[in-house]
């Protein structure tokens, strides 16, 4: 394992290179997790959460599906609303905006092998998902246990004063956590659970596979986030060659932003 990375850099002017060099390429070596604060930008930040609440109001949302569906209902298992975004569509120019800018966080990240074999040939659309905050979840589980050929996971929140209870707030500090709906990892192999509140404009980075499994508490107000999921282009051609199924949109692959800048 190497060094402990550095803080994370909250100052402006760094470039996306020096954010995955400094920080991304370091966190995810030592932890398997990267947190990253500020991701857009409050002005950014806020179209995609307008988007995506104009998205909801809309209807676009379906109850979260799973692999396999047999016995269990699945809002016993994850109680999410969710709906698959390529980033072209009209009112969606934000969210793919933040897909390029994620895009270009994961690239840059992974350039040179610096994230040891992880070649990304691809990603998913975005998932959008909301919590309606009835008090669901998603249970404990991994991304990709089986070598679907996913390799990173890469999550945006966009609540506003989550846990917050306003001007109440200093006399109650117990109910800080009234919204509940914190993520929670449980590193392989690590005592550790890494507590993830999902606040505005925080972009979380993991690797999707055994290494990170994880759950979201039960919400009890309305939960965005967006996930985007990126191929390793070996382990995905290994997975097309061994499952020959479809997989639903997590199975659909499409290119990364085009930039000549990686
Ligand atoms: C998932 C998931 C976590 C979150 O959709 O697979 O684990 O914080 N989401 O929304
Ligand atoms: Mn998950």
């Amino acid at each position: 394992r190497q060094r402990p990375p550095p803080i994370p850099p909250v100052e402006a002017g760094w470039s996306p290179e020096s954010i995955a060099q400094q920080y991304i390429v370091p966190c995810m070596k030592y932890y398997g997790i990267c947190l990253k604060d500020g991701f857009l930008g409050p002005q950014l930040g806020e179209r995609v959460l307008e988007e995506v609440e104009t998205l909801n109001r809309g209807g676009k949302f379906r109850g979260g599906q799973l692999v396999s569906q047999r016995t269990i209902p699945s809002r016993n298992i994850r109680g999410d609303q969710i709906a698959w975004v390529e980033g072209q569509e009209p009112g969606c120019e934000g969210i793919g905006t933040l897909m390029a800018h994620i895009d270009e966080a994961v690239m840059h990240s992974t350039l040179n092998s610096q994230l040891g074999d992880c070649v990304i040939n691809g990603r998913t659309k975005a998932m959008v998902a909301c919590y309606p905050g009835n008090g669901t979840g998603y249970v404990r589980h991994v991304d990709n246990p089986n070598g679907d050929g996913r390799c990173i996971t890469c999550i945006y929140y966009l609540n506003k004063n989550w846990g917050h209870y306003g001007t109440l707030e200093p006399l109650t500090p117990h109910l800080a956590s009234v919204h509940g709906g914190l993520l929670q990892i449980y590193p392989e192999g690590r005592n550790v659970v890494a507590n993830i509140e999902p606040i505005f404009d925080r972009l979380l980075i993991f690797w999707s596979d055994r290494r990170n499994p994880h759950e979201v508490k039960p919400a009890y107000a309305t939960r965005y986030a967006i996930t985007v999921w990126y191929f390793d282009a070996k382990e995905r051609a290994e997975a097309k060659e061994k499952y020959r199924l479809a997989t639903g949109q997590k199975g659909v692959q499409v290119p990364v932003t085009q930039s000549d800048k990686y």
